[in-house]
């Protein structure tokens, strides 16, 4: 299958809003066999932590690039960054050498039946008949100029050892990606009155995992070019899309964590 291994990158936009999390790095299985010693209070200990995490980066990198052709279709590793600044360069570095995951900077509920409530981005996403989400991306210059949004759901076993679920009803194999206006401010808070307005409908996507999806609609090599939420990408860009579901319901907590869970922007290679 000359399909990809996406390295999944956090928006340099995105900050977790939810919790004060502070873990650099959430170590892939077989990369740190101890965990680092959590010592605050010590400058060096912060230090050393960070540049042991960028080095663990950059191996997981080299170890992304030498094994892509040969590796299961979801190699599949989770940075997360401390601030907008550490980091920068060497994600850009990375963006040149394969294609890449993002995770959303915005994850905004609007709810039908509320109209005036304002929710803001947070990682619990819900579609229903009265519930959508929005999502935005901030798209930097990068080398891959084709794009798709996409579900990227873990097998149950996988998804169960990680605490990864997501409870539903109903047929998800038809849900709705729409391309929406971006706001002129910031989209991390929306109530149904103030969503963006939807421009078109891009397509459809299946919430499964990759080999369920590919099982079930019967897709060939090389669907990833084939998606029809594909885009041109390439230039700086945001993107802002609404993810609905109609005659079903999904729930889960979409977290930048391993393996993702998640409605995502794929580059294609
Ligand atoms: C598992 O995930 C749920 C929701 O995502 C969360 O509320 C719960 O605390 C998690 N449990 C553990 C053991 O991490
Ligand atoms: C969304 O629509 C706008 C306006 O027509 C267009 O410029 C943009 O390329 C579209 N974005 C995507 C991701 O399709």
């Amino acid at each position: 299958m000359a399909s990809y291994s996406p390295l999944r990158m956090h928006d340099q936009e995105y900050q977790p809003e939810d919790s004060g999390e502070e873990a650099i790095l959430l170590p892939s299985k077989g990369f740190i066999s101890e965990p680092p010693k959590a010592d605050p209070a010590s400058k060096w200990t912060t230090r050393a932590t960070l540049g042991l995490s960028v080095l663990v980066v950059a191996c997981a990198c080299a170890l992304y690039v030498t094994s892509a052709s040969i590796s299961r279709p979801r190699n599949v590793y989770g940075l997360r960054q401390p601030d907008q600044h550490p980091g920068l360069e060497f994600s850009h570095e990375l963006g040149r050498k394969g294609p890449m995951m993002y995770f959303p900077g915005a994850i905004v509920r609007v709810n039908k039946a509320s109209p005036d409530q304002v929710y803001t981005s947070s990682s619990h996403v819900i579609l229903s008949d009265d519930d959508s989400m929005f999502f935005q991306w901030h798209l930097h210059k990068s080398k891959f100029t084709s794009c798709y949004i996409d579900s990227v759901v873990p097998t149950p076993e996988d998804g169960y050892a990680a605490n990864k679920t997501y409870t539903s009803s109903g047929s998800l194999t038809q849900i709705q990606i729409w391309n929406v206006t971006t706001p002129t401010k910031s989209m991390k808070s929306l109530s149904w009155n103030s969503r963006p307005q939807r421009i078109a409908l891009m397509g459809t996507v299946a919430f499964l995992p990759e080999k369920e999806k590919i099982e079930q609609l019967e897709l060939e090599d090389g669907w990833q070019s084939l998606m029809p939420t594909r885009f041109s990408c390439g230039e700086k860009a945001t993107v802002s899309i609404e993810v609905t579901c109609e005659g079903c319901r999904l729930e889960f907590e979409q977290l930048f964590s391993d393996p993702p869970l998640a409605f995502d922007l794929m580059e294609i290679g």
